[in-house]
């Protein structure tokens, strides 16, 4: 239970105006299609005006807790997950919205449409999404010429808050030229974010997870560690790795040394599970279809895993799988993530998540009691 205080009551608020009004209308217009929803809500986001931003801000943001980390100033330690905003149509309105730094992405080097349709699905009762999206995206350098429009530059806070971008492989590039095809998202992009995190652990580009083995992780990350070194040698922009939950624990391990050698700033864990466990009854229907499963039923997973990470390296952690709670973000905190990111835990829980992290989870508000 948490502490009852101001914060608690405004948090409750927030939750119950957003479970109460909004969330009712974001599940079923569209006649319930998640895809061209998700679409509205991140255009309307993008194109709020200036004084319902205000508005937005003065409501929502507020009470961070600010961390700092590979070099970065983070004013907040909840983020955006990628794929929430793959191209940066809503960029600007997620540090209003309460997060200490957005994620935008996963992005490759070329634009392309993605899996067919339907590819996304939610699970009510499960508080639960799979997807197979498949990185459906306009571009590394349509996202930075959206992100030089917005007179972003690496390092300026132009938007309110740090802007990381996910990279991945295009799918129709071969894996065995996937290097230059991350290294030109890198060399795109660099001027603009403040740090990048490569995702070699979407399970919906045929493939890709095969680069999280020992040998072509090397040869990526050694490839991207040194290219960022060479754009900028005194500050070279930071590189995260995204590890998927599914791994077993030997080849994490063995990943976790290659990360380390290569020079790696970090880790995002975890992205979306292949595992269909934990799934409500109404909801077992949806198990086969194909893609990854994210929010409740990832809970346990992520934290363990990053529980597992945390103990076996120094590198900083990015927490991220099936946060849907103060409490969640509070266990991610415990077991050893320095930041938290959030994706389907937003849609359920809506700002209220972001507001109820900020203010509960510090070490002198949250009290968890059995
Ligand atoms: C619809 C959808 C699209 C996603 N797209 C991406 C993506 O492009 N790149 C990526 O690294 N992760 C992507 N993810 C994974 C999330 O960033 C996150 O790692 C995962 O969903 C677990 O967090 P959650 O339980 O808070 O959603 C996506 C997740 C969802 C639900």
């Amino acid at each position: 239970m948490l502490d009852s205080s101001l914060d608690e009551v405004w948090v409750r608020a927030l939750r119950a105006g957003y479970l109460g009004c909004v969330r009712p209308l974001l599940f079923t217009m569209h006649g319930g299609d998640p895809e061209k929803i998700h679409g509205q809500l991140i255009s309307t986001l993008g194109h709020l005006p200036e004084s319902l931003m205000g508005v937005v801000r003065w409501a929502l943001d507020r009470d961070k807790d600010p961390v700092e980390l590979a070099g970065i100033h983070f004013p907040g330690r909840v983020g955006v997950a990628a794929g929430l905003d793959k191209d940066g149509v809503a960029a600007a309105a997620w540090a209003p919205l309460g997060f200490g730094f957005a994620e935008l992405g996963t992005v490759t080097a070329h634009a392309q449409p993605g899996n067919p349709r339907p590819r996304l699905f939610r699970l009510i009762r499960s508080r639960a999404i799979i997807n197979r999206m498949g990185f459906n995206n306009n571009g590394a350098e349509s996202l930075a010429a959206k992100l030089a429009g917005a007179q972003v530059a690496r390092g300026n806070n132009a938007l309110g808050c740090p802007v990381g971008v996910s990279i991945g492989k295009t799918k129709r590039i071969p894996l065995e030229q996937a290097v230059p095809d991350y290294l030109f998202s890198l060399e795109t992009l660099a001027p603009y974010a403040d740090y990048l995190a490569i995702n070699v652990s979407s399970p919906n580009t045929p493939g890709l997870r095969s680069l999280q083995g020992r040998r072509q992780l090397e040869e990526l990350t050694g490839a991207l560690v040194s290219r960022a070194r060479e754009l900028d040698p005194h500050h070279p922009l930071p590189i995260f790795v995204k590890l998927a939950p599914d791994l077993p624990i030997g080849e994490l391990d063995e990943l976790l040394g290659v990360c380390e050698d290569a020079g790696v700033s970090g880790l995002v864990a975890t992205n979306t599970t292949l595992e269909r466990g934990g799934l409500a009854p109404e909801d077992q229907h949806l198990a086969v279809q194909a893609g990854g499963l994210s929010g409740a039923p990832l809970t346990a997973l992520a934290l363990q895993r990053v529980r597992w990470i945390a103990g076996h390296t120094k590198l900083p952690i990015m927490g991220v799988g099936g946060i849907m709670s103060p409490n969640d973000a509070q266990a991610m905190f415990d077991a050893g993530a320095r930041l938290v990111q959030l994706y389907t835990g937003f849609i359920f829980e809506g700002p209220a998540l972001v507001a109820g992290i900020n203010s509960l989870c510090r070490p002198d508000r949250l009290r968890v009691t059995q």
